[in-house]
């Protein structure tokens, strides 16, 4: 097993990371009140002009202040509407006609501010305006401060499908400044909890032992706990993209939960349950399915089960998918490979793995037992 080391304070107010990706590398700044300092933008920014890209919920809250951060560049912004409906080709062009129409060139910096869907969007317009501009991140939801804002994919949806247009462009920096999280509707903070419990249970043990204590100092918003939660779970993907910048294999790890969590968003609709929820049920799921293989000890799940209900998530999927339906949207996920369903499952707390070996009828078995239990 790889070791985490400790991540590197620069302050008792600031941590620092660095995610290592050769020349691509670039740091994550988390702390309080980061967002008008001009020390977390001034070395990433090449050239005199930034875009910020936002949306109407978040710019009244935050723009004033990241302006502060942005003093002496020539700012320009672009103010997109809220919600993942608007995760399309056609807000992106809304980027594109604010870049042009202020005839910004190749020496640009887009700033992304807001959650994942602005950080997607804004980091895919960079990945294109002239074949790749700089883009620094500035997440203001739980979920993009630990989880969209690190990797490098952007993107939009399609009709047909989530994310299926995009690209790997990786930002120059990222400032995920935890008082943005004093705003954010308690619902969003427990959805972006899930992806914080998915990296212990991936790979990381003493996180996960951690997290069963430490749950509701998070949601009560404290900020040592907060720091402490993004920069681990921040290190733990920057170890797993590091090691797979683009998605061969250890990466896919990042799915565990996800597969069955895709199914419930796809299935009830897509806005109806937040990913986060999804997901938070999806771990359940994916611990009873390795319980049922003879791979989790029954106490596991249960621990699993009470720190995603601690975190104020679903643990039970919804009652109306049949099992049928279930089992057609996770075999359109994209985590299939030649025609075999591929889940990310648990040998341990700590110890996820890729698996082509599911059989149909213990994932079957698992689905209708989960379901059971909304009854
Ligand atoms: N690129 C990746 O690797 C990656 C990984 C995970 C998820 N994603 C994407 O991220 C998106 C989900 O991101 P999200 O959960 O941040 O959703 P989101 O961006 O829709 O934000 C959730 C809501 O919170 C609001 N908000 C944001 N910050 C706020 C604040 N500080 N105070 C008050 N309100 C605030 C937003 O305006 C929005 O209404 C999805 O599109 C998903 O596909 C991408
Ligand atoms: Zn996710």
């Amino acid at each position: 097993m790889r070791t985490l080391g400790p991540v590197s304070f620069v302050d008792a107010e600031r941590q620092r990371l660095d995610v290592e990706l050769g020349e691509r590398s670039y740091p994550i700044f988390i702390g309080r009140h980061l967002l008008s300092d001009p020390a977390c933008y001034r070395p990433y920014i090449v050239g005199e002009r930034v875009m910020i890209v936002s949306n109407e919920t978040v710019a009244p809250l935050y723009l004033d202040a990241l302006r502060a951060g942005l003093k002496g560049f020539e700012i320009d912004q672009v103010i997109l509407p809220d919600g993942e409906r608007y995760k399309d080709l056609a807000t992106l062009n809304c980027i594109f006609d604010a870049l042009l129409e202020r005839r910004c060139g190749r020496d640009v910096t887009v700033v992304a501010l807001g959650g994942g869907v602005v950080g997607d969007m804004a980091g895919f317009a960079a990945a294109c305006y002239q074949r790749g501009v700089p883009f620094i991140q500035v997440p203001t939801t739980l979920l993009a401060q630990v989880d969209s804002s690190v990797g490098g994919k952007t993107g939009v949806n399609h009709p047909a499908g989530k994310n299926m247009i995009g690209a790997f462009h990786q930002p120059r920096a990222v400032i995920a400044d935890t008082a943005t999280l004093e705003t954010l509707p308690e619902r969003e903070l427990s959805a972006g909890l899930a992806e914080v419990i998915k990296y212990g249970l991936i790979s990381d043990r003493p996180f996960f032992d951690w997290l069963e204590d430490q749950v509701p100092a998070l949601r009560a918003l404290d900020p040592a706990a907060l720091a402490t939660a993004i920069a681990r779970s921040c290190e733990n993907k920057a170890l797993i993209v590091a090691a797979d910048e683009r998605e061969s294999g250890q990466r896919a790890l990042l799915n565990l939960g996800h597969s069955f969590g895709h199914a419930i968003e796809a299935g009830t609709g897509y806005g109806t349950w937040l990913h986060g929820e999804a997901v938070g049920v999806g771990l359940v799921m994916a611990a009873q399915l390795s319980e049922r293989l003879g791979w989790l000890e029954p106490a596991d799940t249960a621990r699993i089960q009470d720190v995603v209900a601690l975190a104020g998530l679903p643990i039970v999927p919804p009652d109306s998918l049949p099992s049928e339906r279930w089992l057609e949207l996770m075999a359109v996920d994209k985590k299939v490979q030649r025609g075999r369903l591929r889940l990310v499952l648990l040998q341990g707390i700590g110890e996820a793995l890729l698996t082509a070996d599911i059989d149909a009828g213990q994932l079957q078995a698992t689905i209708a037992a989960a379901q059971g239990a909304t009854a």
